[in-house]
């Protein structure tokens, strides 16, 4: 019996040494210790022991136990550090590594171009007004001295909504706008998307347009032409070459187009301004009485100017891009250089 407990001694202190992990040494001791345990049997097969041999035993036992006991402690202790330097190890963060940077976006080129020129007629005292894209007929056109059988309401050229609804097929809807809500003098810069039935290699259905107007007594045509001229060279260069020709809008009068001088070619002629040295730029004119008649201004006592111009023919020049398509379709190979 001595010798028998001798042998699980050892056994079962040197599977105590040899189990790999956690788990391992709770199997060890289930099969000392457990219900059906080697040591277990021992203390169940002492009540066959003669009288005298039960203490001698029963000792053996209990130091048996006890050094199982203090041994297994032990062991579980130096695995659960084992544990925890193992798992230290494994999920362990290099903070040396360089990060992912996340991406940044860019603004698109027509919204640049907008920022721009608002940027310079902010600086002249220009203030921002925005109106809706679904506008009534009578702020897109009717008080726009734009009578209901100009050519301008053809079905060719308007998205009709309803026979009052309109997307708006210019931002100058804006002017009646401000003229409604703020009393003269009024400076007012407007950019916004504006549509039209219009769809080939140079005209797209959806695009923008900035209107700019400014209304106080004594405007006169030399105010236009000095404040256009000044924000043309401003945003293409000093120096540039500027012409006003005339021209006609219904709510304009005296009316003009503007062209520089081509910013691709220098004015020497090109494929781009079709040889002539100069590329049409801009509308403008006199704000004709009609439309201050729509918007109770007294036409006697004021005057002013407005003007609109298309911000992707602007952006097209400004950056040398010869596809209208690329605009509008997103690409990131052609976003990303702006
Ligand atoms: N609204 C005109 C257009 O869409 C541009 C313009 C604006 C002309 C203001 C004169 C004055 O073409």
């Amino acid at each position: 019996m001595k010798e028998q407990i001798e042998q699980l001694q050892e056994k079962a202190l040197s599977d105590l040494q040899l189990a790999a992990d956690l788990k391992a040494l709770q199997d060890v001791r289930v099969q000392v210790l457990g219900k059906k345990g080697a040591l277990t049997e021992v203390m169940k097969g002492m009540r066959d022991l003669a009288p005298e041999e039960r203490p001698v035993v029963g000792s053996l036992v209990n130091t048996l136990k006890d050094q199982f006991e203090t041994r297994f402690a032990e062991r579980q202790a130096e695995l659960q550090q084992q544990a925890i330097a193992g798992k230290l190890a494994s999920e362990k963060i290099d903070v040396t590594l360089p990060g992912r940077r996340a991406v940044l976006g860019s603004k698109h080129p027509v919204t640049l171009v907008s920022e721009e020129i608002v940027d310079i007629f902010s600086r002249l005292g220009f203030m921002v007004e925005e109106g809706p894209e679904i506008e009534q007929d009578f702020y897109n056109f009717e008080a726009l001295n734009i009578p209901k059988d100009h050519p301008a309401r053809d079905m060719q050229d308007t998205f009709y909504i309803t026979d009052d609804l309109v997307l708006r097929t210019h931002t100058s809807p804006v002017q009646i706008r401000a003229m409604l809500k703020h009393k003269p003098p009024l400076r007012v810069i407007a950019p916004g998307t504006v549509y039209r039935r219009d769809s080939d290699l140079t005209h797209s259905p959806m695009f923008h347009q900035i209107e700019g107007f400014l209304v106080d007594e004594k405007v006169t045509f030399g105010d236009l032409k000095g404040i256009l001229t000044h924000f043309l060279r401003e945003y293409f260069g000093e120096g540039l070459g500027v012409r006003f020709r005339p021209s006609f809008f219904p709510f304009t009068e005296p009316s003009a187009e503007v062209d520089i001088e081509c910013v691709i070619c220098g004015g020497e002629g090109c494929r781009v301004c079709s040889r002539t040295g100069w590329l049409e730029i801009l509308g403008c004119g006199m704000i004709d009485p009609e439309v201050f008649g729509s918007v109770d201004y007294d036409s006697d006592k004021y005057s002013g100017f407005a003007f609109g111009m298309g911000l992707e023919r602007i952006a097209m020049l400004k950056y040398g891009v010869g596809d209208l398509r690329l605009f509008f379709e997103n690409d990131l190979r052609f976003l990303k250089q702006f």
